[in-house]
């Protein structure tokens, strides 16, 4: 059985979004931990899901070295095949990186490599763009870069906002992250230190995804224009 960690930071939708597919598809996957580095209302909500959870808050560190230190400590642990970053608001080290080379999945709230960092949405609005969306990617030693696993792009209506626009990609992540999740366990999806390989499109995107136009070529893009 393939095991999971999840990092938060927040409200942890997200987080929630992959539990819930872990369940209702009933995939060979447990959710092992979910860690949190600050306060976050989501680990409430994994709590009521019964799964471990831990709060290692980076201000009772005095330095990022000692805080991911214990992360590391309580990551090994549990012994994770995938690390899940589900709006994990800290820049990973290089030395946690390496720890965990290949193992690092983010999800990222633009059509990376674009807009990288904070605000996308605010970003995205005042750059006039016409499509927006939203990345899962294998993390490396480099900000919201490494190697994109999938992608999900909506249109940008004339009367989008930062917080419709939020709305609007926090839907779409909550269908991307945990195909993508639910692709690596049935293993359409490999992935080797930093080489992303789809082996075939995995027949639950059709039913998953009604009215996108997907290609998983180079890399799996959907497009929800609708
Ligand atoms: C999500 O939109 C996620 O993509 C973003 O934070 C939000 C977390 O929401 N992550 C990043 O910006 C990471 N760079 P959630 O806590 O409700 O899952």
């Amino acid at each position: 059985m393939i095991k999971i960690a999840i990092l938060i930071s927040g409200r942890g939708s997200n987080m929630v979004s992959l539990v819930n597919a872990v369940e209702r598809k009933n995939l060979d996957c447990q959710v092992a931990c979910v860690i949190a580095n600050k306060k976050s209302a989501g680990l409430a909500l994994a709590k009521e899901n019964n799964i471990p959870t831990k709060l290692i808050n980076q201000f009772d560190y005095e330095n990022k070295f000692d805080h991911e230190l214990a992360l590391i400590l309580e990551l090994e642990s549990h012994n994770p095949d995938w690390i899940l970053l589900a709006g994990y608001m800290a820049i990973l080290s290089s030395n946690f990186v390496e720890k965990f080379a290949g193992k690092i999945i983010n999800i990222h709230p633009s059509l990376l490599p674009k807009f990288k960092g904070l605000n996308t949405h605010s970003r995205v609005l005042k750059a006039g763009n016409k499509t927006h969306g939203t990345t899962v990617h294998v993390v490396t030693n480099e900000l919201d870069d490494g190697p994109i696993i999938a992608q999900s792009e909506i249109r940008i209506l004339a009367n989008d906002t930062v917080e419709t626009l939020e709305y609007r990609i926090l839907q779409e992540e909550h269908i991307l992250y945990p195909l993508i999740l639910e692709s690596l366990v049935k293993e359409y999806l490999e992935i080797k230190l930093d080489k992303v390989t789809w082996h075939s499109v995995p027949p639950f995107l059709d039913s998953e995804i009604k009215n996108r136009n997907i290609s998983i070529k180079p890399y799996l893009f959907i497009k929800n224009h609708n």
